[in-house]
């Protein structure tokens, strides 16, 4: 058979050698199905009298051809067009390959929320950020600058984390009422990879978890991405023991996820006999309790009562900690207490993550640690934040008086506010893009549908005088949300036409 071929001249033909020429072209005329698969090509005698030129060069040509696994020799017989060599290429189905994702109806909101954070416009209160002009990134650099890390401390380490740091955070914690040794620690990449790791380890889709309602979004997200199922007890006053009790009979839940100190958003801590009577009703029936703790340290009136780690006989708590809200976030560095059993297993399960948390970040802070600078850093951001917690109580009752409800923290980021008039946060959430103020909305903290007469505001990443105004926006924009009502709720419950 006859091929059209068009061989370059001059410079071209110079630059580009001619079985590449041949091949290249044959290979173009293949992929858009001019010769189709079977059909049968010129013997490499007769292409080489075509194109002029050597019978080597007509050779190579069709090897560059079958290196493509554009055509196929058959011996004997001669060089065929390959099967399936001209089928177009579809492009990648990534869509119908990837699994498909728990989407939560919050995620979109949280990566807003981050997004206009991270391009400062407007005053953030929303994210539960630390402020980064109070990271203590001058004692890091002088650390870095001044202490020899040891060459063999940036390499592979133990899944576990950082022996010096794992053996300095037990002594910690012992010295806290926490018994635990280095073997009771492992570093994760903050303690949202705890939980998640923990999640991993517990529970099999359709295992209750029992959660306080509201509670931190992060872990409500992640218990319901694992295909748990939610039980839920009222955050905002007393624990309900004897709902819990009825639970515990009824769904014999796996977990229960619990924030005692400075709860994320409520900002409630749980007294002393109530963390003494869950312990024991949980010891009962030998109910595991994930105690999430990252806020502990930043309290702004008196010490909170001792963790459930620390008040637990049973041996039933595991307890998280994170450095993200006290020393700066981007560390990635928390920490699980836990007995060894369970250590164990949630290091088997992180390496498959990533084999260990960032060498330096622990380096860092087992340094910072030792040093003793800890203590002398918490001391000043609880002097700070709490300047800004009454900065921001004495502009919410100067700018919002009555039309907000909100019980001062005692410590943590946060303040859990309720509207006390007819608007709701998502009208609210509109005003308050207007004026250039961002919090976050109350139904991301609950599994269910409530929370649309609250929000939680963060105090900790904004000056006093940053607050002052962003309460004053906030304000403004509440009084405009209360002109109209619940109006412009979206996803408002009530009746609704099936969706067919
Ligand atoms: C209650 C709670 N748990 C966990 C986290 C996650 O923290 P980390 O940065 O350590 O993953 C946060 C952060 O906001 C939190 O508030």
């Amino acid at each position: 058979m006859e091929i059209s071929i068009a061989l370059k001249a001059g410079e071209a033909a110079a630059t580009v050698p001619m079985y590449e020429q041949i091949a290249a072209q044959l290979a173009a005329q293949i992929k858009g199905q001019v010769l189709a698969a079977g059909t049968k090509l010129p013997p490499e005698r007769q292409l080489a009298e075509q194109c002029g030129v050597s019978r080597t060069t007509a050779i190579n040509a069709y090897r560059r051809l079958e290196e493509m696994g554009l055509v196929r020799t058959r011996v004997g017989s001669g060089t065929y067009v390959a099967e399936g060599a001209g089928e177009a290429a579809l492009p990648m189905p990534w869509h119908q390959l990837l699994v498909p994702a728990w989407q939560s109806p919050v995620s979109g909101i949280i990566r807003d929320l981050v997004a206009m954070d991270a391009q400062g416009t407007g005053i953030s209160m929303a994210t539960g950020m630390p402020d980064p002009r109070m990271y203590p990134w001058d004692a890091f650099r002088e650390l870095l600058g001044r202490e020899e890390m040891a060459m063999a401390d940036l390499g592979h380490i133990a899944t576990e984390g950082y022996g010096p740091l794992r053996e300095a955070l037990a002594a910690r914690h012992a010295a806290g009422g926490v018994a635990a040794g280095a073997e009771n620690v492992a570093v994760v990449a903050g303690s949202q990879q705890g939980l998640y790791l923990l999640a991993k380890v517990f529970l099999n889709p359709g295992d209750y978890v029992v959660v306080e309602s509201p509670t931190y979004l992060g872990a409500l997200q992640m218990f319901q991405a694992a295909g748990a199922r939610l039980l839920t007890l009222p955050a905002a006053g007393p624990l309900q023991l004897d709902l819990l009790e009825d639970y515990l009979i009824r769904y014999r839940p796996k977990l229960m996820y619990v924030l005692p100190t400075f709860q994320n958003p409520s900002g409630r801590v749980m007294p002393l006999a109530e963390r003494q009577a869950l312990l024991a009703l949980a010891a009962r029936h030998r109910l595991a309790v994930i105690e999430d703790d990252p806020y502990s340290d930043l309290y702004y009136d008196q010490a909170p009562p001792p963790p459930l780690k620390a008040l637990d006989q049973h041996g039933g708590v595991i307890y998280l900690r994170t450095f993200s809200k006290t020393v700066f976030p981007g560390l990635r560095v928390g920490w699980v207490v836990a007995p060894e059993a369970v250590i164990n297993r949630l290091a088997q399960e992180k390496q498959y993550v990533d084999l260990h948390s960032n060498n330096l970040a622990q380096w860092l802070l087992h340094r910072f640690l030792a040093g003793g600078q800890l203590d002398g850093h918490l001391a000043a951001a609880r002097g700070e934040y709490r300047r800004r917690r009454d900065a921001t109580a004495h502009a919410l009752r100067r700018y919002a008086g009555d039309r907000l409800s909100y019980v001062a923290p005692g410590g943590g980021f946060y303040f859990w506010c309720r509207l006390t008039g007819r608007a709701t946060t998502r009208t609210l959430l509109a005003e308050a893009a207007r004026e250039g103020v961002s919090f976050v909305p109350g139904d991301a903290f609950y599994p269910g549908t409530e929370g649309d007469k609250e929000f939680r505001l963060c105090y900790a990443t904004n000056d006093a005088a940053g607050l002052q105004e962003g309460v004053r926006r906030l304000a403004r924009a509440v009084a405009a949300a209360e002109k109209q009502g619940g109006a412009a709720r979206t996803g408002a419950p009530g009746p609704r036409p099936p969706i067919i």
